[in-house]
C-alpha cells in the first residue's frame, strides 16, 4: 500500500465565520483555542486575509495587524495562511506596486507564513508584483487559479493559468471554487490534469454551497490532490468548507490517512459551536445556512442572490427577480465570462440588474466601464465589438498590466494620514488607510491619540 497522506488546511478562522458568521469571529473568541489548534496536525490555518481585514476595522473595533501579531503569539508551529486579492490586496480597486509590496512585507513580517493570492478574472499579470513580493519576504507563495465553468474555462485554460503561476515562483497551486461549482468527476479530471505536468503541491478549496463538497474532495484526492481546506464542522457545511472531523474520518487507515486524530478534533468542535452560538446573538446572525444547488444552475452564489433579490424589492422590481436569473448568465458572456467572485460578481450582478429593470445597457456603472475597459485585467474571453460600442463607445481598451498606470502611493498616503493628524502614524496604519481610508480614520479616531 503506498501511502499517500492529504493534508488539511483549517478555515475556521477566516473562511468558515466568513461564510457563514459574517465574518464576525473576534480575537477574543479565538484565543482559548488557538494553542490546541496548532498542535492538531494541519498543513495550515487560515487566518487573515479576506473580509478578515475590513471586518476587524468595521465591524468588532480591532486593529486587523494587532490581531495578526496575537495569532502568530500562540500559533508557533503551523503556518499562518492569508488570502490576498493580488494587485487588489484586500481592497476593491487595483493599487500602486508600492502598496501591493509593503502590504505583502508587514503580512510576512507580522506572522502569515503562506500567501494565497488570486485574481478575479485569472490574469496572471495581477499576481505578478505580489507574488514577487511574497517570495522576497521569504512566504510561501501559493497561485490560485479561480475555478468557473465557461466555454473558456477548460481544464487545458486551467493548466496553462497553473503553468504560468509556477512560472511565477509558486510554490503550490490552489484551485479557488468559491461558488462549489466543481463537481466530483470533474474535479478528478481537473487533479489529474494538473498533476500531469505540474510538479508542486495542489490545494483543492470548495465550498459547501451546492452540497456536493465533500464528494467532490474524495474523487480529487484519489486523483492526487496534495491539500484540501476543511473547517472544522461548527463553521462548515452550508456555504462553508466540508466539515474537518468527518474528512479526517473518512480517510483514517486509507493510504490517504491524514494523520490527525479525529478525537483530538471533538474538543475543538465543541469549543467553536459555543463561539458560534455567542456571535449569532452578539451580532443578529442567522448562521443557519443550508446547501442550495440552485448555483449549479445560476452559478450566483446563494449570499449573492438574497442581496440581488433585496435590491430589486427595494427598487420595487421584485417581480422582475426570475428576469434578472436569466439575465445574469447573459451579461456574464457578454462581459467575457468573468468567474463570479469579488469584486466580478458584483460588477457583473449590478448590470443585469441595471438591464432588467431600465432595459438593455441603458445605464451602464462605472465598474462595468472599467471592465469593458481592461481596468481589472484581460477577461476570459474576448468582448464583441458591438458589447464594447454599447458600454464604452469609441473609448480605447487598455492591453496593458493595470497598475502600470497607476504611480507610487505610499508617500502620499503617509502625508495624507500626516495632514489627518497621524504624523507619525506606523507603515501599518498606512496601510489600513490605503485599503479602507473612511473605516481606518473612523477606526484611528478611537484607537489612537
Ligand atoms: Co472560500
Amino acid at each position: 500500500m503506498k501511502m499517500k497522506p492529504v493534508k488539511i488546511m483549517e478555515t475556521v478562522l477566516r473562511d468558515g465565520h466568513q461564510s457563514l458568521a459574517a465574518t464576525r469571529m473576534r480575537i477574543s473568541d479565538m484565543q482559548p483555542m488557538l494553542e490546541q489548534l496548532d498542535d492538531i496536525g494541519y498543513h495550515a490555518i487560515e487566518a487573515w486575509g479576506g473580509a478578515t481585514f475590513d471586518s476587524c476595522l468595521r465591524f468588532l473595533n480591532e486593529d486587523p495587524w494587532e490581531r495578526l501579531r496575537e495569532l502568530k503569539k500562540h500559533i508557533k508551529k503551523t503556518p499562518i495562511q492569508m488570502l490576498l486579492r493580488g494587485q487588489n490586496i484586500l481592497g476593491y480597486n487595483h493599487y500602486a506596486d508600492d502598496v501591493v509590496t509593503e502590504f505583502v512585507n508587514r503580512a510576512v513580517d507580522n506572522g502569515v507564513g503562506i500567501i494565497r493570492i488570486f485574481d478575479a478574472l485569472n490574469d496572471v499579470r495581477n499576481l505578478e508584483c505580489a507574488m514577487r513580493a511574497a517570495k522576497k519576504a521569504g512566504a510561501h507563495v501559493q497561485g490560485a487559479l479561480v475555478y468557473t465553468i465557461s466555454p473558456y474555462h477548460k481544464n487545458s485554460d486551467f493548466l496553462k493559468v497553473a503553468h504560468d503561476l509556477v512560472q511565477l515562483g509558486a510554490d503550490s497551486i490552489c484551485i479557488k471554487d468559491m461558488a462549489g461549482l466543481l463537481a466530483p468527476y470533474a474535479a478528478y479530471d481537473l487533479i489529474k490534469t494538473l498533476k500531469s505536468e505540474i510538479n508542486i503541491p495542489i490545494d483543492l478549496h470548495t465550498h459547501y454551497t451546492s452540497g456536493m463538497a465533500s464528494m467532490t474532495y474524495l474523487k480529487a484526492i484519489e486523483a492526487g490532490v496534495d491539500i484540501i481546506d476543511c473547517a472544522i464542522s461548527p463553521f462548515a457545511l452550508g456555504t462553508s468548507q466540508p466539515a474537518t472531523e468527518p474528512m479526517v474520518a473518512a480517510l483514517e487507515g486509507t493510504p490517504y490517512d491524514t494523520g490527525i486524530k479525529k478525537e483530538n478534533l471533538y474538543p475543538l468542535a465543541d469549543f467553536f459551536r459555543k463561539v458560534k452560538t455567542e456571535i449569532a446573538t452578539d451580532f443578529k446572525l442567522n448562521t443557519n445556512i443550508s446547501i442550495d444547488t440552485k448555483v449549479l444552475t445560476y452559478q450566483i452564489p446563494g449570499g449573492m442572490l438574497s442581496n440581488l433579490l433585496n435590491q430589486m424589492k427595494e427598487q420595487g422590481c421584485a417581480e422582475k427577480y426570475p428576469e434578472l436569473l436569466e439575465e445574469m448568465p447573459k451579461v456574464r458572456a457578454e462581459l467575457g465570462y468573468p468567474p463570479l467572485v469579488t469584486p466580478t460578481s458584483q460588477i457583473v450582478g449590478s448590470m443585469a440588474a441595471f438591464n432588467v429593470m431600465v432595459g438593455r445597457y441603458k445605464v451602464v456603472p462605472r465598474e462595468v466601464k472599467d471592465l469593458v475597459r481592461g481596468k481589472y485585467g484581460r477577461t476570459p474571453a474576448p468582448i464583441s465589438d458591438e458589447i464594447k460600442k454599447l458600454i464604452i463607445g469609441d473609448d480605447p481598451q487598455i492591453t496593458y498590466r493595470p497598475a502600470d498606470d497607476i504611480a507610487p502611493q505610499m508617500e502620499l498616503l503617509k502625508q495624507q494620514l500626516a495632514e489627518k493628524g497621524y504624523p507619525n502614524a506606523s507603515v501599518e496604519d498606512v496601510l489600513t488607510y490605503a485599503l479602507f481610508p473612511e473605516v481606518a480614520l473612523t477606526f484611528f479616531a478611537e484607537n489612537r491619540n
